[in-house]
């Protein structure tokens, strides 16, 4: 299967990094390619894109997709937290704009092998960039009672959070726990039957957050803002869409303090530690997809965008 993968809000992307001819972009997120290629369209003929992936497939199936636009078009198999460094290495030092759209692929959840999905059975891996060691599995199978409770309470806002991880103890006694399936039975039979949730599985939150800490998507999200705000040209974009409230707390937080500069405790008569405002914030409140998108797009249901300028 390809990696097929429908953008989400592609108009308001290429809208909010003001495309233009000439311009050079970072997609950091680079997937299928579905924004890259919206965003090359958009900058014809010689705007350029950086497309940044710690996929493999994805990179292979970007590539394939790209094959219209391979002279303007460059693919680099990395974590978008080392934009500094990738683009160092590279000998570029401003950009025109950065677009970040977190989290999975339609991909990613289709592959059973993968191991993101509860819906399909495969092994617990839940691993975007296959390079790194630590699974799913491992944290699922070798971390103390306490310590899973905290990462299903703090990345997945889980309130059943201690009797999933009590369950899951209590499971492991008998042999590993190898599989989705298996832990999505677990985390089912942990929350009381008329507590399941009515929109979403129940196994939702608890794989969100084995899935947050396993790829450190929170941590790799607030290096790439507070690293890629500073390759930005002055009036180039930074446009993140993400898909939970974790998430968009971290953006909203993030594209805050870089508007606010200043990090003196506010009871200070004057500023001491210089540091100066380097975004504009152009989204007070996050976009969000209109309806018939969300209609013929249900991936696009739970998005939201937000934009700054770089000053
Ligand atoms: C939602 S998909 C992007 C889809 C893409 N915008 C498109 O239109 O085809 C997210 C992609 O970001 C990648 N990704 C997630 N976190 C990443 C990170 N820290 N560094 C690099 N790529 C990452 C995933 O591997 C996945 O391919």
């Amino acid at each position: 299967m390809g990696f097929k993968h429908t953008p989400v809000m592609p108009d308001e992307v290429v809208y909010f990094l003001k495309c233009e001819s000439g311009g050079l972009y970072i997609d950091g997120t680079l997937g299928g390619g579905g924004h890259t290629a919206r965003i090359l369209e958009a900058a014809e003929p010689d705007g350029r894109v950086i497309g940044i992936d710690h996929d493999e497939d994805a990179i292979n199936e970007a590539r394939e997709n790209l094959k219209n636009y391979i002279s303007r078009v460059t693919t680099v198999k990395g974590n978008f937290a080392d934009i500094k460094g990738i683009l160092g290495e590279m000998g570029i030092t401003g950009v025109n704009g950065i677009v970040l759209d977190l989290g999975v692929s339609s991909y990613h959840l289709e592959k059973p092998e993968r191991g993101f999905s509860f819906r399909f059975e495969g092994p617990l891996d839940m691993r975007m960039d296959r390079s790194k060691d630590r699974t799913a599995r491992e944290i699922v199978n070798k971390l103390r009672e306490k310590e899973l409770a905290d990462i299903f309470r703090q990345y997945g806002e889980e309130r059943w959070a201690n009797k999933i991880a009590k369950a899951i103890v209590k499971r492991r006694k008998v042999g590993q726990i190898t599989t989705t399936t298996e832990l999505a039975d677990i985390v089912c039979s942990s929350i009381p039957a008329r507590y399941h949730p009515r929109d979403i599985h129940p196994a939702t939150r608890t794989f969100q957050a084995l899935r947050i800490v396993v790829n450190d998507e929170l941590r790799n999200l607030e290096r790439a803002i507070d690293d890629g705000v500073h390759l930005i040209k002055s009036g180039g974009r930074f446009v993140v869409i993400s898909f939970h409230s974790l998430e968009d707390r971290v953006v909203k937080e993030r594209f805050r303090a870089l508007e606010r500069g200043c990090i003196c405790p506010l009871d200070f008569p004057e500023c001491r530690c210089g540091k100066k405002p380097v975004l504009r914030i152009i989204t007070k409140k996050p976009v969000i997809p209109s309806p018939s998108e969300i209609m013929s797009n249900p991936r696009a249901r739970s998005a939201k965008m937000r934009a700054a300028e770089r000053i």
